[in-house]
């Protein structure tokens, strides 16, 4: 009977009310859109893609709650009603003393990093994100990676694969001294890693031993809940906590938090700072008014804060992550069977293809992921990432790229907006690509912008 249980299908837990037509394209159209937009999928129109797994911010489905939460806007310049439920929302479920909103994450990591990192500080984290590290940067700071050395390796299977090795980040501290150290920076559910989660264990160790050296831990919790959803089903003591619960205790390790809220709280635009120590808020409700607006909205709209309290309330639902999770899960089983090279296990927001083993024939600064990428849109107008060189940058030092060990290519699920039968043609697609990768030539970059360039690179077919 248990067994017979487990291998009923399952479906997505929301019944579909309204809908958004898509637009298919020829190949000949594909051809023009992929060429116009210099292979970069960032600079195709929206009109032109099929199935959009460019990324899973700001294009969730918000549930008929948030929508009309939408119509109690209180679009008041101060004080509005709806900050107050933010707030609320933001210490019930994560447990942060204060609140600072701001229209999305990168603006919050803006506020931060202007508050923490002085000129000359190193800044700790497991593996880099591009808008993370360059405000830190920008700040004067240096980031470095303190990941464990399994998360640079696409094929290994280590349950928690962003977890910290924490003899690298004590040696960074001796090295560098922990006055100079801002903060140490940890994501749940490591974006660049391909989605890996973090555990409670490595955490609680990443605590004490910066509590040793009284160094704060900033959390970006970007996809908290979905880390959440890995240390439940993987890690021993945590199968029977909530998905509440186990969110609640992540942050409680850490002394505040930058938050897209565009990814787990389920709207289209919002994010936030969340601290605890007083000094630090004073300091950021003070920078956001220069920045994002007043800091009971933070660049924000009433009727956005409340989508966002609700769908801070909805991300923490065990049927919506199980789900949410379980429909990547679903794609990337699909991958595995078909012999298709992906980052394994598979992540929380999205499959991961490695490049590297996808196109052996084509060296790092052909630019492989671009390019694979760029194919796949050819054949079936889905639209993916490039997480590889491109988006690694150069070194501000030495000008050269950075050489990332993984060549990705994100396949992003959008959050309660794609049916199982969108994944089917979504990895058809792949495999067929997959059936004849050896045609598939590389790029060279013909324009490259200074900062992220990864958005508005263009590129050319090389030879
Ligand atoms: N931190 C993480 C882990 C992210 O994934 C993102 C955004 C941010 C911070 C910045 O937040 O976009 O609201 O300013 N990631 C998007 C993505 C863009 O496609 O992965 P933002």
């Amino acid at each position: 009977m248990e067994e017979r249980v487990k291998k009923r299908s399952w479906a997505e837990p929301f019944k579909i009310k309204m809908v958004e037509l898509v637009h298919m394209t020829t190949l000949e159209e594909r051809r023009a859109a992929l060429q116009e937009a210099g292979y970069n999928t960032f600079l195709l129109k929206s009109k032109d893609v099929y199935i959009d797994l460019l990324t899973d911010s700001g294009t969730s489905a918000m549930s008929d709650r948030q929508w009309a939460g939408m119509m109690v806007g209180d679009e008041a310049y101060a004080g509005s009603e709806n900050y107050y439920h933010l707030e609320e929302a933001v210490r019930t479920y994560y447990g942060y003393k204060y609140l600072v909103p701001t229209h999305q994450g990168r603006a919050a990591e803006h506020i931060i990093s202007k508050i923490l990192v002085k000129p000359g500080d190193v800044i700790p984290g497991n593996m880099y994100f591009t808008t993370t590290r360059l405000h830190q940067e920008l700040a004067g700071g240096t980031f470095v990676d303190v990941i464990i050395d399994e998360a640079h390796d696409p094929d290994s299977e280590h349950p928690f694969k962003g977890d910290i090795d924490l003899q690298k980040l004590e040696t960074v501290i001796k090295k560098y001294g922990a006055d100079k150290i801002s903060y140490v920076c940890v994501a749940t559910a490591v974006n660049m890693a391909g989605g890996q989660p973090i555990s409670l264990t490595n955490l609680k160790a990443v605590r004490s031993l910066t509590q040793k050296y009284g160094i704060r831990i900033i959390h970006d919790m970007t996809r908290v809940a979905e880390n959440a959803y890995f240390i439940k089903e993987r890690e021993p003591g945590y199968g029977d906590k909530s998905i509440q619960e186990i969110v609640k205790e992540i942050c409680s390790l850490t002394d505040g938090a930058t938050m897209s809220a565009k990814k787990d709280a389920l709207v289209n635009i919002g994010g936030f700072l969340a601290i605890n120590d007083w000094e630090v808020f004073e300091e950021a409700r003070n920078l956001v008014v220069v920045y994002e607006g007043l800091h009971t909205y933070g660049g924000l709209a009433g009727r956005d804060m409340e989508a966002m309290a609700i769908g801070i309330a909805e991300s923490v639902n065990w049927d919506h992550i199980k789900a949410r999770v379980g429909q990547v899960i679903y794609l990337g089983n699909k991958l595995l069977d078909m012999g298709v090279p992906i980052v394994k296990p598979i992540g929380s927001h999205g499959v991961f293809l490695n490049a590297k083993k996808f196109l052996p024939h084509l060296k790092q600064d052909a630019f492989p992921a671009q390019a694979l990428a760029a194919e796949i849109y050819l054949d079936s107008g889905v639209r993916s990432m490039e997480r590889g060189i491109v988006s690694a940058g150069r070194n501000k030092e030495t000008g050269d790229h950075y050489y990332p060990k993984l060549e990705l290519v994100r396949l992003t699920i959008p959050r309660r907006v794609y049916t199982q039968a969108h994944m089917d043609v979504v990895a058809e697609s792949i495999e067929e690509v997959y059936s004849k990768r050896e045609k598939v030539q590389g790029l060279k970059m013909v324009y490259e912008p200074k900062y992220l360039r990864f958005f508005q690179a263009r590129f050319e077919p090389l030879g």
